[in-house]
């Protein structure tokens, strides 16, 4: 079968999410299944072109993988005719100004959130990519969850009735990295290094929100660094300056009430890391990063509060599995399937720079909230 072959940058991908998420699980996989079958008939081949500082790391991956090209020159390779799109999944800090070479060398982006550190460096980019004219995209990836698409089936199909609230319960303990080894990068715990659960996590619940729910119209934030000390990849110790928790309220069109708690700094009682309880007129609905669940009006129980007596009720067996009647792949695949054949065959692709901007917008408005301690309403941004 004819290839099409597409050269993609991949810079960042020595680390958790360039490698794993994007490289193996999302372009790779793409090349395992034989490439991804156009309406033309051809097959569209990804070839990544890999990006960083280490050469021995990229080596290393490359030989690994059975891939040959791989560069710690980021403007030679923009310079490349063959590369047509420029993939970020850098640390946060370094994205904004790659981004704009990419867009300046007229490549296609598509990127990891938060696609810059701050809104008018986020807005920026979005302008740039739309009078460039290039095709652009940003990670997305919970939509994509096979519990977030059970969640968006029930409410496509008017299960819910009214959606009256969600409510968000977000996070697990990251070790300290003293007497066990932390499981995140270091430097998501340093705010001067682009760090912090705001950043990380609010442009993740913008996009749930304003795409399940509707638009997000004021925040009200508190936020907090609950661990003040931590201990880094060269178990030296440092003070943590990022936020590690956030208890935020989000306004939404129709007079929808988010609550979505964010921490680093908590141990899961919980069926899955995250969790969105939906409550609505007609039944609710829990929905986690797989599973979802619903209990309808129809079979709601009626407790009675009495301390005096011990539960009567076992509330959890009360609701009902959702079925997947379909089968889930990669979330991060899904979308960068999506994103090439936006780049393709001109499909339509919702997920862009502006979208991410947006993102930005609501954890730079969540922080000003939590520091002024008020509400602060979302303005819409100017295309
Ligand atoms: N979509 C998601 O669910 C999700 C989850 C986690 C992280 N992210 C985003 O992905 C990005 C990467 O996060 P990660 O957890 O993979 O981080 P990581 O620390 O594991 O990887 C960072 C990458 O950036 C590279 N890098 C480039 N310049 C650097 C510099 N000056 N200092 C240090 N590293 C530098 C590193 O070599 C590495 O390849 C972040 O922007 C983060 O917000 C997204």
């Amino acid at each position: 079968m004819e290839r099409r072959t597409i050269g993609i940058i991949v810079n960042g991908v020595t680390g958790r999410m360039g490698y794993r998420q994007h490289l193996v699980r999302s372009l790779l996989a793409i090349r395992e299944q034989g490439g991804l079958p156009l309406k033309d008939g051809r097959r569209l081949w990804p070839e990544p072109i890999l990006v960083g500082r280490s050469e021995t790391k990229l080596r290393e991956i490359a030989a690994r993988h059975g891939l040959t090209q791989w560069s710690t020159d980021l403007s030679a390779t923009l310079a490349r005719p063959d590369v047509e799109i420029y993939f970020d999944a850098q640390l946060t800090s370094q994205r904004e100004k790659s981004v704009r070479m990419a867009i300046e060398a007229g490549k296609h982006i598509y990127t990891e959130k938060p696609t810059a550190e701050d809104l008018a460096g986020a807005v920026d980019l979005a302008r740039l990519a739309s009078s460039a004219g290039i095709k652009n995209g940003v990670v997305q990836d919970k939509l994509f969850l096979p519990g977030l698409l059970k969640l968006e089936r029930l409410i496509r199909g008017g299960f819910f009735g009214r959606i009256l609230s969600v409510r968000g319960e977000f996070g697990y303990w990251v070790f300290e990295g003293d007497w066990q080894p932390a499981q995140r990068p270091s430097w998501n715990y340093r705010s001067q290094d682009g760090g912090g659960i705001v950043v990380d996590m609010f442009p993740h619940w913008h996009y749930v929100l304003e795409q399940l729910f509707g638009q997000v119209q004021a925040v009200t934030a508190h936020v907090t660094t609950h661990i003040p000390q931590r201990w880094d990849e060269e178990d030296a110790a440092y003070p943590a300056t990022a936020d590690d928790a956030a208890y935020g309220i989000f306004e939404l069109a129709g007079g929808i009430v988010a609550q979505i708690n964010s921490s680093w700094a908590v141990r899961v009682y919980r069926d899955e890391l995250v969790e969105f309880q939906v409550d609505g007129t007609e039944g609710s609905a829990v929905a986690g990063l797989r599973n979802c669940r619903i209990q309808h009006r129809a079979a709601t129980p009626k407790p009675v509060w009495n301390p005096d007596l011990p539960p009567t009720e076992d509330f959890r067996s009360q609701w009902q599995a959702v079925p997947d009647n379909e089968e889930f792949d990669n979330g991060f695949k899904a979308q960068w399937e999506l994103f090439l054949r936006h780049v393709v065959e001109d499909a339509p692709f919702r997920w862009d720079l502006w979208a991410g901007a947006r993102g930005v917008q609501l954890a730079e408005l969540g922080l000003k909230s939590a520091s002024e301690g008020r509400r602060v309403e979302i303005p819409a941004l100017a295309e």
